[in-house]
């Protein structure tokens, strides 16, 4: 199986397993418990019909959104995520360079394996996200870090305040350094060719953490990172002081409750993003394409509402727009591309969710993304 027999999610899940070692490919696929989240997030969108409207023939379709300030060519845009260097060896860089091409956002995460500044390089809007930790020196000294490297907008994830249950990492000891258990050493022993790559390249580093977390000191596994180093008691007034401190467009990523998207607006978030981190925080917690229309609803006009979790297709993402979505986030599905190929991968699955994009709004009689409303669609329960 090569890159170009990848033509959707599956195609690209299918070889980023072949490619990866059994504990980080798990480590991306896997949520937390049951898993019930993160199978109900994409079948949500199954719940909703399109209503195509007919003999509106456009020759060019638009697909450009404002949000948080930022213009995006494209209503779709990269998540943060951790550790991207594990997946691939060109890691940050490969996702960064891919989304400055298509013109689209793109967030480094706090566990990102390659420096803020580094990937500032690359054009285009781009978020930092901000994990807040228990040590408020670290805190100021991220947030200043972020100021001097210009980045556009502050995300801070507010659904981690601690680790989620993933079992399927528990298994099989998935830790940095690593820490396995034999089975996953097993499973590390059956891909040579990742473990020459990741031999050959540079060091593994959290650059956004320099000097606070010892990497050659004792294990950080992901789970002890948010419980040991994160702000469990984080709040309403954290955020307001965060805010001041910023000065810049701030959103907040993991908000599922509409009355804290209303609290979210009241206190000056330029946005929420609807999220449940993929499923791999609180199993159980809404879908959050099941809690779009309430969000928007309630803080909609004051801030701009996003949303990520589950998003693999370009319906997914005309439904979620459909509802009052400013723009929709990706994970996984830049993930397992990044995995499979690097650049060209993350390119290639850009490039597929752009193409799906167009032709579902040609085919919904849509030529700018204003006209996608609710008019478009039906939940089939009410119907
Ligand atoms: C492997 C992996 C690592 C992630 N790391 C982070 C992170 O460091 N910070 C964060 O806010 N969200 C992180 N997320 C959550 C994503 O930003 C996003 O909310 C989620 O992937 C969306 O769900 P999807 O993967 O179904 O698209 C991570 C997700 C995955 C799959």
């Amino acid at each position: 199986m090569r890159l170009t027999d990848c033509h959707n999610f599956h195609d690209f899940r299918r070889l980023a397993q072949r490619r990866l070692p059994g504990p980080i490919f798990n480590y991306i696929d896997g949520a937390a418990d049951d898993e019930a989240t993160y199978r109900r997030n994409t079948a949500a969108f199954e719940d909703v019909d399109l209503l195509p409207r007919v003999l509106r023939g456009t020759n060019e379709v638009d697909l450009s959104v404002t949000v948080l300030g930022q213009k995006l060519a494209l209503p779709f845009y990269l998540s943060p995520t951790a550790l991207q260097r594990l997946f691939h060896h060109q890691g940050e860089r490969a996702v960064a360079a891919a989304a400055s091409r298509f013109d689209t956002m793109f967030g480094v995460s706090s566990l990102g394996t390659t420096s803020l500044e580094d990937v500032r390089k690359f054009a285009g809007p781009q978020v930092y996200q901000f994990y807040f930790h228990k040590d408020r020196g670290l805190n100021r000294a991220m947030m200043d870090r972020a100021k001097a490297a210009g980045v556009n907008v502050m995300m801070l994830t507010v659904d981690s305040i601690t680790g989620g249950n993933r079992e399927r990492d528990k298994r099989t000891g998935f830790s940095i350094p690593f820490r396995l258990t034999l089975a996953g050493m097993a499973q590390f022993a059956l891909k040579p060719r990742w473990a020459i790559n990741y031999a050959l390249h540079e060091k593994f580093a959290l650059p956004q953490l320099d000097g606070h977390v010892n990497m050659g000191g004792g294990v950080l596994s992901i789970g002890k990172y948010f419980t040991d180093m994160l702000e469990p008691s984080l709040n309403w007034d954290d955020l307001a002081e965060m805010i001041k401190d910023w000065g810049g467009p701030l959103c907040l990523k993991g908000v599922v409750h509409p009355e804290d998207a209303r609290r979210a607006a009241d206190l000056g978030c330029a946005g929420v993003i609807l999220s449940n981190h993929g499923g791999r925080q609180l199993d159980g917690s809404r879908a959050t394409f099941d809690g779009l229309a309430e969000v928007v609803d309630a803080a909609g006009d004051r801030l701009d509402v996003m949303l990520d979790s589950g998003v693999q297709r370009g319906t997914h993402i005309v439904k979620a727009l459909s509802l009052g979505a400013k723009a929709v986030g990706i994970g996984r599905a830049y993930l397992f591309p990044l995995a499979a190929a690097g650049q060209p991968g993350v390119e290639r699955a850009i490039t597929l969710l752009r193409d799906e994009v167009i032709r579902d709004m040609r085919l919904m009689g849509a030529a700018k993304i204003a006209d996608l409303t609710r008019e478009n669609i039906r939940f089939r329960r009410s119907a």
